[in-house]
């Protein structure tokens, strides 16, 4: 059985392009995977979050992952901060690791043209923290968007550099976790081609919206005025309602509205209505765990406890080897 670990930083609430993009899959690969999910706490300090904020966002990305399905029982789900055994191999790992190469590093380059007054040096060893969190749990397979690539491919430097520096195979090299057809790109309500907070808020639907909410962004998305010819290819804000509806409706009401706009007879109002209340039905039962486990501390710490015991054996056993083999003895 591979191990597949994935990491979220926590910074807000997750939304139905999460759950489409990952989420979704995440629920299916437990059962054919050791898979250990973590929220990178750690990571989320880069960029300064209001300590009064940062425990409130751990706990709830852990709800939104709980009450997408992933099971604590079967998996390891964990934050990142109760395993310090990650900073260690982070230190151990960062003196083979060249300033050089990280500041060549793509997220870096843009973290600094995005916040100059901000580059501190966490955000420059972000890859080696990274890689420690990966290679602790010596993980086969890590789902990574687009972004995360390069600091995957890094995490393999750092892996095959120590295995070659002390002549050892010990760490294997993790590659990207690829669900291929199965993942859904859902696009925002704004007309962007992709759901994303940071671009913006009004583009997301979370999964902790409750009913009204989204009635309410849905009917605000932006459409456009009908086709006037039959078989019009399809403005962009247009196919994303459609894409939309492809991911929660059922298939005769998408037939029946691409038949309406293939004859010209379209009303996006009537669309919207119907797209809303099928989000709707389609995120209630997720929405109904949300509110249930918001209101049961005690569950939550309970499952943070677990995960986090669970977490450190994996990586305790990892950071005895590795001191071992690097040549740190006790006395
Ligand atoms: N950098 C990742 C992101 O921003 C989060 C992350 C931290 C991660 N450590 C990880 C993802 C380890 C996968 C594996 O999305």
């Amino acid at each position: 059985m591979d191990t597949v670990l994935s990491g979220i930083r926590p910074t807000g609430f997750l939304h139905l392009g999460n759950y489409f993009g990952a989420l979704q899959n995440f629920t299916r690969m437990q059962f054919d995977n050791n898979c250990f999910f973590f929220i990178a706490d750690y990571h989320s300090l880069t960029t300064h979050p209001h300590p009064a904020d940062l425990h409130e966002n751990i706990k709830n990305v852990l709800i939104d992952y709980l009450a997408a399905g992933i099971d604590p029982e079967k998996s390891t789900i964990y934050v990142q901060s109760d395993v310090p055994q990650v900073c260690e191999l982070t230190t151990l790992l960062s003196m083979n690791v060249y300033v050089g190469e990280l500041q060549r590093v793509a997220s870096f380059k843009e973290k600094v043209r995005r916040q100059p007054d901000n580059v501190n040096a966490g955000l420059l060893n972000y890859p080696v923290l990274m890689a420690a969190d990966i290679l602790i749990h010596r993980a086969d397979k890590v789902p990574v968007g687009k972004d995360q690539e390069q600091h995957l491919e890094l995490t393999r430097d750092f892996a095959q550099r120590f295995n070659r520096i002390y002549e050892t195979e010990y760490f294997k090299l993790p590659v990207a976790y690829n669900f291929g057809k199965q993942l859904v790109k859902i696009p925002g309500l704004d007309g962007s081609t992709k759901m994303s907070k940071s671009d913006n808020e009004a583009s997301c639907i979370y999964l902790s919206d409750d009913p009204a909410v989204i009635r309410k962004k849905v009917m605000k998305a932006v459409s456009d005025s009908g086709p006037t010819e039959p078989n019009q290819p399809k403005p962009q804000a247009i196919e994303n309602l459609f894409t939309l509806m492809q991911a929660v409706s059922a298939p005769e009401t998408l037939a029946f509205f691409e038949e309406q706009y293939n004859k010209c007879q379209i009303r996006y109002g009537d669309m919207k209505k119907q797209l809303a209340e099928d989000i709707v039905q389609f995120t209630a039962p997720i929405y109904e765990k949300i509110k249930e486990l918001r209101s049961n501390d005690d569950y939550i710490a309970k499952v943070a406890r677990m995960g986090a015991e669970k977490a450190r054996a994996s990586a305790d056993k990892t950071i005895k080897d590795v001191r071992e083999i690097i040549g740190i003895k006790h006395f």
